[in-house]
C-alpha cells in the first residue's frame, strides 16, 4: 500500500482506476479521512467492513462528485433536501434519503435509506469525477479508522491505524490536514422536516435560517442505525474524562484561556472552536502515542460547531462504561 503525497492528475486517475478494479483508496475530505470503495461492488465494500473491524449492519455513506448524481442513489427526495444539497454541497453534511435501487443493502445496512454526500476537499472532488468518468457511480467511505476509535485527519494517521490491513494494490492520498477535523453534520431527510442525527459544521441554525421555518431537532437517540451515535465512539485507548481534577500525568485538552493544571501534559490549547475541532483528534491519538492512561477534557460550550465538538468527546468519553464497541 502507497501512500501518494501531492498526488498529480495522473496518480489520482490511477487511484480512480484501481477503486473500479476493487481495491481500496484512502482519501482526504474537508471533514476527515475516508477509507474509500466503489460503492457498488459488493466484494471490495465488504473489505471495507473488515478492515475496519466494523459491524455488518452500521450503514456507509456514499460520496458522489456533485448534486447531479444525487437521484441515482435517492429517490422520492423532499424539496427540502435539495435547498440542502444546493446550498451546503460540496461540504461537510450527509443528507439521509430514501434508497433508489441502486443502494444495495451492503451499503445501507439493510435499511430503506441511503446517507450521501459531496465532500468539499479538491482532492476528493477530482477523486470523484474521475471515477465518474471511468463510469463510477459513488465512493462508499466510512472515516478511514478502526471502528470505535478515533476518526483520523492526516494520511500519517491513516497508516498509523489501518496501513497494516491495507494490501499492496491499496492506496492512500495524502491532502494535508483536514480542515475541519470533525465528521459530517448527518441530516435525515426522511419526513416532513429535516432532523440533524449527528453534529457537524453544518449546524442547527444555518439549516433553520435556509429552510425558513421549517425546525429541525438534534435528536441524539434516533432509532436510525448510526454508530457515530452509540454512546461509545471516537475513543483512543487512553480513558477520556470530561471535566474534573487532573492528577499529575494525565493528559489535557481545553481552550488556550484555561491554563494547564499542575502536573498535567498539554495536548492541545486552541484559541477557537474552529481550532479545537481541527485540532481535537490529532491531540487525542498523541496522547495515545505518549502512553498517557487518562486524559482530562474541557469541550468548548455553545449550540453551534461546539456542539459538534462536545458529541464527539461525550463519546469518547464513554470507552470504559460500554465495552464492544
Ligand atoms: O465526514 C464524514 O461524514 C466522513 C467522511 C469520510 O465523509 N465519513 C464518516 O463516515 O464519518 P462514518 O461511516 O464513519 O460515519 C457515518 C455515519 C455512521 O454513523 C453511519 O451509521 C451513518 O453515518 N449513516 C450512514 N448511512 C446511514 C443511513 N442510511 N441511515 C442512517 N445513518 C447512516
Ligand atoms: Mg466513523
Amino acid at each position: 500500500m502507497d501512500i501518494i503525497s501531492n498526488p498529480t492528475p495522473g496518480e489520482i486517475k490511477k487511484a480512480a482506476k484501481a477503486l473500479i478494479d476493487g481495491h481500496l483508496v484512502a482519501f482526504p475530505t474537508e471533514t476527515v479521512y475516508g477509507l474509500g470503495a466503489d460503492a457498488t461492488n459488493e466484494k471490495a465494500v465488504s473489505r471495507i467492513y473488515s478492515v475496519k473491524g466494523r459491524p455488518k449492519d452500521h450503514p456507509l455513506i456514499v460520496h458522489i462528485s456533485s448534486i447531479n448524481q444525487l437521484e441515482k442513489w435517492a429517490i422520492e427526495i423532499p424539496d427540502y433536501a435539495i435547498k440542502l444539497a444546493n446550498e451546503f454541497w460540496p461540504g461537510p453534511m450527509t443528507l439521509i434519503l430514501k434508497r433508489s435501487e441502486l443502494a444495495k443493502d451492503f451499503i445501507t445496512g439493510s435499511q430503506e435509506n441511503v446517507g450521501v454526500r459531496v465532500p468539499a476537499h479538491p482532492v476528493a472532488l477530482e477523486l470523484l469525477s474521475e471515477f465518474e468518468k471511468l463510469g463510477g457511480l459513488g465512493i462508499a467511505a466510512p472515516s478511514a479508522n478502526k471502528f470505535g476509535s478515533v476518526s483520523t485527519t492526516t494520511s500519517t494517521a491513516v497508516k498509523d491505524e489501518l496501513g497494516n490491513l491495507l494490501n499492496t494494490q491499496d492506496i492512500i492520498l495524502e491532502g494535508g490536514q483536514s480542515e475541519l477535523g470533525v465528521e459530517s453534520t448527518i441530516i435525515s431527510c426522511l419526513s416532513y422536516v429535516p432532523k440533524v442525527l449527528r453534529p457537524g459544521a453544518i449546524t442547527p441554525s444555518m439549516i433553520t435560517r435556509l429552510l425558513g421555518s421549517i425546525v429541525n431537532l438534534v435528536d441524539v437517540e434516533s432509532d436510525i442505525k448510526a454508530p457515530g451515535m452509540l454512546l461509545s465512539h471516537y475513543s483512543p485507548k487512553a480513558k477520556v474524562v470530561i471535566g474534573g481534577k487532573t492528577k499529575p500525568g494525565d493528559g489535557f485538552i481545553a481552550l488556550a484561556k484555561f491554563p494547564t493544571p499542575i502536573g498535567a501534559i498539554r495536548l492541545a490549547a486552541p484559541e477557537t472552536i474552529e481550532q479545537y475541532s481541527f485540532q481535537m483528534y490529532e491531540a487525542l491519538r498523541l496522547a495515545d502515542r505518549k502512553g498517557l492512561k487518562r486524559i482530562i477534557v474541557l469541550p468548548p460550550s455553545g449550540s453551534e460547531f461546539a456542539l459538534a465538538i462536545k458529541d464527539r468527546l461525550t463519546k469518547a468519553s464513554f470507552n470504559d462504561f460500554i465495552s464492544g464497541v
